[in-house]
């Protein structure tokens, strides 16, 4: 039988990436960052000069990407044409520019099979972040999340991960990427950012995000025993 699959949607900074990571660890499970997709997939398009409009560069430049990851110690490392961007993909601007690539069709097509066979091909169960898996990459998911947060305290989190990191960005600039990374996910054609109708939500605001793990994790357990 296939792989358990978990759909962990929601916007930037609601907690995906921290949440997923420690519940992929806990359960065995391998994780697909499909956010580190996009990303790459807009920071070739940078490198090689291809306009993130440009449907017919995005097309080939599809065919000829290359995206692994590999965990190192306790962080999922992200690989391009055999490069490690982990870095890289997640400065300010790539995060715009993952936004706008990922608002073309041609890209979201390229990357259905890439996203699908990262999950199916895992031996036990995978956990997919992003923003469209519950209703578009997998609607048969066996579980199904919305992360949500208020955008303040995502914007802070979001701020404080990036200090960390050593990018030194205000605060109130992070917010204003934060907004308009969120409206053109949430308005744009296909696929749009919207939980899926089956998606139990859960709002990590005012929880720790260890708490929001024991919430995922209690459920994807009653459905593992069940399934
Ligand atoms: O999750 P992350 O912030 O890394 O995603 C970067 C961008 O990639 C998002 O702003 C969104 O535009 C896009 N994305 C998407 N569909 C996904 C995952 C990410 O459109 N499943």
């Amino acid at each position: 039988s296939r792989p358990f699959i978990v759909a962990i949607d929601g916007p930037a900074g609601a907690g995906k990436s921290t949440v997923s990571k420690v519940l992929a660890r806990r359960l065995g499970f391998a994780l697909v960052d499909t956010g580190a997709i996009y990303r790459c997939v807009a920071l070739k398009a940078r490198r090689e000069g291809i306009a993130f409009d440009d449907d017919t560069g995005l097309g080939a430049l599809l065919a000829r990407v290359h995206v692994s990851f590999e965990v190192v110690g306790e962080d999922n490392h992200v690989f391009l044409d055999g490069e490690d961007v982990s870095q890289e993909i997640r400065t300010p601007e790539n995060s715009m520019a993952a936004s706008q690539v990922s608002s073309r069709p041609v890209v979201r097509e390229g990357l259905l099979s890439l996203q699908r066979r990262l999950a199916l091909e895992a031996p036990k169960g995978a956990i997919l972040e992003g923003r469209d898996i519950g209703t578009v990459v997998f609607p048969d998911a066996d579980a199904k999340f919305f992360l949500e947060a208020d955008p303040d305290i995502r914007a802070r989190r979001r701020f404080e991960e990036l200090f960390e990191k050593g990018v030194e960005r205000s605060l109130p600039d992070v917010l204003a990427d934060q907004v308009k990374r969120d409206q053109d996910d949430a308005s744009r054609a296909v696929a749009p950012l919207k939980p899926a109708d089956d998606a139990r939500r859960v709002d990590s605001s005012l929880l720790p995000l260890s708490e929001v793990v024991r919430t995922l994790e209690q459920e994807i357990l009653a459905r593992m025993a069940r399934r």
